[in-house]
């Protein structure tokens, strides 16, 4: 067996750790192995770098494909996957990852009878260390020497600090890609599980999130968890760094707070938004809005709870109803798709959204208008197609990290969208010049966004999408990546 030292010799330069890899698996009925890649800013972060920098990606063994290729030695060249056991992933990814963590990061808890921290909790938290220590202890086997290591989001917290317990060498990276909680609600959390995520984190030399007030947010969290760290104030009075005190972690670690905001792939949507399939999917849309010259009000979202699709729905039946002289001019686009299905909550509320829209249609359609066109199903091209005939975009997450939604509708829309914005969506910081900006909670405000949006002048809404575009494709996903490798390459040791 290669000793310690000879694996880190040989191990690998750059490693990316996700619960979510680029690759999954599905058995066929015959018992044979078919492979998907999934795409992403870190797909494309990765093969900016190119094949020879042999970087490592480390993720989960999601589904019973993926446990039985990795059981069968199936695999792609320069990705990791971990078998976790099905019970502990479900425990850690549903249990805690996606009911616990995305709940306080997004405010999602309807707090008179949630969360209620039991023993059940305390169980589902030792299977998240458990799923974590995999984690870490794969990257420890698989990193060379002083080898940067990027771990992504909620699901890893306790990754970083784990990692330099068992390799102080390496060079470790965590990138946030949701919100931050702000203080009392992250004081939800019981106080050793706060101090847990909270040193956690700290492992790493660099903590990277998508806007200043994410970073502000969690800098707070970690004054106020009260771990005797020192802050180093940057500007506008929020830490740039924290340092442990001696005795934790080794003398003086210092941990970097920093701020890397991620735009849209420009060229890449522009070139995939005019391929056949999606010209197709314009004929086949266009026919399902019939009526000369109808409007579209286009939202693409994941069916999660932050995304507030209800809210949208119950906003633009408010706009049906203040202006009846949009009555069959006027068609909802809104794409809905499938996500984390095993949690009720979620798919109560998919269930509430296709309710919601079918009341809207009951109650205002006639028999060559349908006002809200709902579609559930998981396809690309067919959001591209809605991308380019959009006149409106429609994003009003309760909260959201970015949302690239908002960056990607005005670079791909024909004529120009205008865009309805949250200003709880990371992406506000960008784009709220040039958006209409409301309060996702705000119904009224919100269907008063919509019929200003609709009635925009064509010139202005063309000049604002153009203005728009600029700014979320800023920061493509390639540099994205690459800003952040060489930021941690390039600390110098505390
Ligand atoms: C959203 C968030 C990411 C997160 C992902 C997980 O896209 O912005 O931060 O990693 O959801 O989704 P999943 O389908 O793997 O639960």
């Amino acid at each position: 067996m290669a000793s310690t030292h000879d694996t880190a010799a040989r191990g690998a330069q750059v490693l990316v750790a996700s619960n979510r890899g680029p690759v999954s698996y599905t058995v066929g009925e015959d018992g044979s192995l078919h492979s998907k890649r999934g795409g992403g800013g870190l797909v494309s972060g990765l093969s900016a770098i190119g094949p020879e920098a042999g970087a490592l990606w480390v993720c989960s063994a999601l589904s019973d494909g993926d446990r039985e290729a990795v059981r069968r030695g199936v695999g792609e060249e320069g990705v990791r996957m971990l078998p976790i056991p099905a019970d502990v992933h479900a425990d850690a990814y549903n249990g805690i990852a996606n009911s616990v963590l995305w709940f306080i990061h997004h405010l999602l808890y309807q707090t008179p009878l949630e969360p209620a921290f039991d023993a059940e909790f305390r169980r589902q938290w030792a299977s998240y260390e458990m799923y974590n220590r995999a984690f870490a202890e794969a990257l420890a086997q698989e990193a060379g020497q002083g080898a940067a290591v990027l771990v992504q989001d909620y699901h890893l917290c306790l990754v970083p600090g784990m990692l330099r317990g068992l390799r102080p060498d390496l060079r470790i990276g965590h990138f946030s890609h949701t919100p931050w909680a702000p203080v009392d609600y992250f004081g939800l959390l019981p106080q050793d599980i706060r101090e847990q995520l909270v040193r956690g984190m700290l492992g790493a030399d660099r903590l990277g999130f998508l806007t200043h007030r994410w970073a502000a947010a969690f800098s707070a969290c970690v004054q106020a968890t009260d771990l005797e760290l020192a802050p180093r104030m940057g500007q506008a009075g929020v830490p740039e760094s924290f340092q442990s005190v001696p005795g934790w972690k080794g003398p003086g670690h210092r941990t970097w707070i920093a701020v890397h905001s991620l735009g849209a792939d420009a060229e890449f949507l522009r070139e995939r938004s005019h391929r056949p399939d999606v010209e197709e999917r314009i004929a086949a849309l266009r026919e399902e809005i019939g009526g000369e010259g109808r409007r579209t009000i286009v939202r693409v979202d994941r069916t999660e709870l932050s995304k507030n699709i209800v809210r949208g729905l119950l906003a633009y039946r408010q706009l049906l109803d203040d202006h009846p002289e949009w009555h069959e001019r006027v068609v909802h686009i809104a794409f809905a798709y499938p996500s984390r299905q095993d949690l009720a909550v979620y798919r109560d509320y998919t269930a509430e959204v296709a309710r919601l829209s079918a009341e809207i249609n009951e109650r205002y359609g006639t028999p060559g208008w349908t006002p809200v066109l709902l579609n559930l199903e998981d396809d690309f091209a067919r959001s591209l197609a809605a991308y380019r005939l959009a006149d409106v975009a429609l994003v009003n997450p309760i909260r959201d990290g970015m949302n690239l939604v908002a960056k990607e509708v005005p670079v791909v829309s024909d004529e120009g969208c205008a865009l309805v914005l949250s200003r709880e969506a990371g992406a506000y910081w960008e784009l709220g010049e040039d958006a209409i900006v409301v309060n996702p909670y705000d119904i009224l405000e919100t269907a008063r966004a919509l019929h200003e949006a609709l009635t925009m002048k064509p010139e202005e809404r063309a000049e604002r999408a153009k203005r728009l575009a600029a700014a979320g494709t800023a920061l493509p996903p390639a540099q994205w990546f690459l800003d952040q490798l060489t930021a941690l390459r390039d600390l110098q040791p505390s």
